[in-house]
């Protein structure tokens, strides 16, 4: 369990560890991959558009003189450029101690399809962290103590796996869509947890969630449609924390002596929409082994990426 009131001044030095963040151009991405930077972390970015990695990239050595930090081309929406991203680190030979899924896309208006045929969601938040985290196994099993932290989202609760509606070819409800990849999220970490345990692994996988926070989210996914956004938008400044606060969870799971593997750590506040990191508990639904082990026997053949050994 977290301690009370842990902050980023609790982050352990970094110094000597890699971390990779998706989704890092923006809002808690950005914020962790800064703060990481900020305590001796190499940092990599990756990003989707050439031009915000970029600006974020000098954002980040603007406000934290002296850090380490790269720009890796990776969009999630695409198994071709997971692979190849994946291919390129290999080819480093880097040695990957930390990985936060943090990427994501949420209550697109309609249905879209990436270049892969996955609902745009589903294939982002989930499926492409699946496959991003098998492809870079190897190199996360190089490190001492390698972790994996996966953002979810209080959204998880309303979320259900319809497995023969996964891409929302059935039916498709933006945020039924968004819910139920974000609860995929949770399903993995705890799926992953459990195989490296059977395997007597170190790596440590952990979900998080930000609470309410902030973000350029809201505008990239629903924007002012529809009367959730809507209300999203007029109780914002009320319940809204910043993106820095939001990325407490994630820095806790990535850094903390006292995070553990399948733990599910968000904010200590009021309906978990604020506060300080801590662990939470997800719905039942978060909890289905059943169906985390089958996600993930799924995930694999439509990704067609096979987890190595976790041992
Ligand atoms: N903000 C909240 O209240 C909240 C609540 C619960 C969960 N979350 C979760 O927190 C995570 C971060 O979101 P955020 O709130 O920080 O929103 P954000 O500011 O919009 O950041 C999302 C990041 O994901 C990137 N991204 C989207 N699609 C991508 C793709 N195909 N490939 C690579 N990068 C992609 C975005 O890049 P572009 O700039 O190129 O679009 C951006 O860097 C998400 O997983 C979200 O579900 C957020």
């Amino acid at each position: 369990m977290a301690a009370r009131k842990w902050t980023t001044e609790q982050i352990p030095s970094q110094a000597g560890r890699t971390a990779l963040v998706t989704g890092a151009n923006s809002g808690i991405g950005y914020q962790a991959a800064m703060e990481l930077a900020r305590h001796g972390a190499h940092v990599l970015l990756g990003c989707r558009n050439g031009a915000k990695g970029g600006a974020a990239l000098e954002r980040l050595l603007r406000e934290t003189p002296g850090a380490s930090a790269e720009v890796v081309e990776l969009d999630m929406a695409s198994l071709a450029s997971i692979r190849a991203c994946a291919r390129r680190l290999a080819e480093r030979g880097m040695v990957l101690d930390l990985l936060i899924n943090n990427a994501g896309v949420m209550a697109l208006p309609t249905r879209e399809l990436t270049p892969d045929g996955f609902e745009r969601q589903f294939g982002t938040n989930h499926l492409g962290h699946f496959a991003l985290t098998g492809l870079l196994m190897p190199q996360l099993l190089t490190s001492a103590a390698p972790r994996v932290v996966t953002v979810a989202s209080l959204a998880h609760r309303n979320g259900k796996i319809e497995f023969d509606n996964l891409q929302s070819e059935r039916r498709y409800k933006p945020w039924d869509a968004y819910g139920a990849s974000k609860l995929a999220n949770i399903l993995f970490a705890k799926e992953l947890d459990r195989r490296v345990r059977a395997a007597h692994g170190r790596l440590l996988s952990v979900a998080v969630h930000p609470g309410v926070s902030a973000t350029n989210i809201i505008e990239n996914g629903p924007g002012s449609n529809g009367l959730k956004a809507v209300v999203l938008k007029l109780v914002a400044p009320i319940i809204m924390q910043p993106d820095a606060a939001g990325a407490l969870p994630t820095l806790y799971a990535a850094t903390s002596p006292d995070a553990r593997g399948g733990e599910y750590v968000g904010p200590d506040g009021f309906m978990e929409m604020k506060g300080w990191p801590v662990e939470v508990q997800p719905r039942a639904n978060g909890l289905d082994t059943a169906v985390g082990a089958r996600l993930w026997t799924v995930s694999e053949e439509l990704t067609g990426v096979a987890y190595p050994a976790l041992g």
